[in-house]
């Protein structure tokens, strides 16, 4: 049995590949940027070719880099972004359009259409989504729909649809395997997430072929091996999850009620809710967290647009800050942000307001009030939407939460993490890897190919770096909470007017 895991981690904007060890150390770790592709507002797309040439490269060189053969890999993971969705031809292998993002909005209107012939509370109930152009099935349907000659070849049965997983075993495995996991299936808006089956009236309501469609297997098993030339051996593929679930399972939040948040240009929070799907009445999205043998884990998904993004836009847009880190010192000089507030609803306000409509706002202001009151403000606006978020996921689960595990950049920011540990009063904890993501598909990796025994090994290596314990002292942190909510209110009253 070879000695590493590799994990494949096909971002939004880049991909990686890193190798862990059998004490899930990183020993090796390589990036690239690709091509982000914009032809009319609000349109985002990749090209296919680009992420899987950009994804093969970095494999082979996370291995090589090393001087370690690929022999010594025991099994490669995956893990992506999710809802982007390719289709391409079956014959030939190649994409007949660009990959269309899950950030891109072109089926916005028609999404506005389902939603007044009332289709929407059906595809909740059987998907668990809010039907929204964020998912991939009317990107898909796009496709169909406009590219010359699309919709007769996918009738014939000549075309595969396939989220950025699907892509990229299809090209690994040289076109023998078009499969899909659970968790990228199942925010497709085609899937049924209590059957765990493809849903026959969904492709119908969406006029998608059954015949495109990729078989959907577990999260973690031995799909098949790679079989292209970049490594001499055949190294299986034995673990796929689109990137938040495998966060959860990186942070091993295998248990009912815990809950991750990653912190990265916005954030997004999971809790896994057992084996049994909750519907949220507070706009959360249910989706499957993993499939692992007959083990079905379900979770609850709220995510906030603008996290780090604000940070960034202290340094590019106001620039208060010259490096995103500086804004710790910034905001440590004062004591408090003296009741300065900023709603960062740059793109609208997500979980669980979601008003589109919502205009980044800070209030608050005094003569007294400088860049260390907006740079703090801004990092406890952070923290004040993920309570949001966490308080909509105990409503919603009826459990309480006790710790929150945090993985993302941010994270490092110590003082964000200890106000975040303030104002949901509960504990707060920062693991030594923060490449949760990645770890998670490594996991799932290792645990199909016997690299680790069960989920017991996995809890004795993931080692704890920080723990953030909440302020004894509740009163201040309280009367802040008010003003966060009132803060809310005003900017979504401001929307009305
Ligand atoms: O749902 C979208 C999410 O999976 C994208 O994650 O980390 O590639 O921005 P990321």
């Amino acid at each position: 049995m070879g000695k590493y895991i590799l994990a494949l981690d096909q971002g939004t904007t880049s991909s990686r590949a890193i190798l862990f060890d059998k004490e899930g150390k990183i020993v090796s770790k390589v990036q690239k940027e690709f091509r982000q592709i914009f032809p009319k507002p609000g349109w985002v797309e990749h090209d296919p070719m680009e992420i899987w040439s950009s994804q093969a490269g970095v494999a082979a060189e996370a291995v090589t880099k090393e001087g370690i053969q690929g022999e010594d890999v025991a099994a490669i993971g995956i893990t992506n972004q999710r809802e982007t969705c390719v289709v391409w031809n079956k014959r030939t292998g190649k994409p007949i359009y660009n990959a269309i993002v899950w950030q891109d909005k072109r089926t916005l209107e028609y999404c506005e259409q389902l939603k007044n012939d009332v289709k929407d509370r059906f595809i909740r109930e059987r998907t668990g989504l809010i039907v929204d152009s964020y998912f991939s099935a009317t990107k898909v349907k796009w496709i169909l729909d406009n590219v010359d000659g699309a919709r007769e070849m996918a009738e014939s049965g000549d075309l595969a649809f396939g989220t950025i997983d699907t892509w990229l075993v299809y090209n690994f495995s040289k076109k023998r395997l078009h499969i899909t996991d659970v968790t990228n299936a199942s925010r497709t808006m085609l899937y049924n997430i209590h059957s765990l089956s493809w849903d026959k009236e969904l492709l119908e309501i969406f006029d998608i072929p059954f015949s495109m469609l990729p078989e959907v297997r577990d999260s973690s098993e031995i799909y098949g091996h790679i079989e292209s030339s970049l490594f001499a051996s055949r190294i299986p593929i034995s673990g796929i999850a689109g990137d938040q679930m495998a966060a959860l399972f990186g942070q091993l939040c295998t248990r009912k009620g815990m809950v991750k948040n990653t912190y990265g240009t916005g954030c997004f929070m999971l809790m896994n809710i057992g084996e049994k799907p909750v519907l949220s009445g507070n706009n959360l999205l249910t989706s499957v967290a993993w499939k692992i043998g007959d083990e079905v884990a379900y979770a609850l998904e709220g995510s906030i647009f603008i996290g780090g993004a604000v940070v960034q836009w202290l340094r590019d847009g106001l620039g208060i800050i010259k490096r995103s880190e500086d804004v710790e010192k910034l905001a440590a000089s004062i004591e408090n942000s003296g009741g300065v507030y900023f709603v960062p609803s740059f793109a609208g306000l997500g979980a669980p307001h979601w008003n589109q409509k919502a205009k980044g706002t800070i209030l608050g202001l005094t003569r007294g009030s400088t860049d260390a009151h907006i740079a703090r403000a801004s990092l406890e606006a952070v923290a004040y939407q993920s309570m949001d978020i966490m308080k909509a996921m105990e409503a919603d689960s009826g459990i309480k939460i006790g710790e929150l595990r945090v993985d993302g950049g941010a994270t490092v920011n110590d003082l964000l993490m200890q106000f975040q540990s303030d104002v949901l009063n509960t504990i707060t904890v920062r693991p030594k890897i923060t490449e949760t993501t990645a770890l998670g598909a490594a996991y799932l990796a290792g645990l199909a190919v016997g690299f680790w025994e069960d989920i017991e090994a996995l809890e004795k290596i993931w080692i704890e770096d920080k723990k953030f314990d909440p302020a004894t002292e509740r009163t201040a942190i309280g009367e802040g909470i008010e003003g966060w909510y009132k803060a809310v209110k005003t900017v979504e009253h401001w929307t009305e007017l």
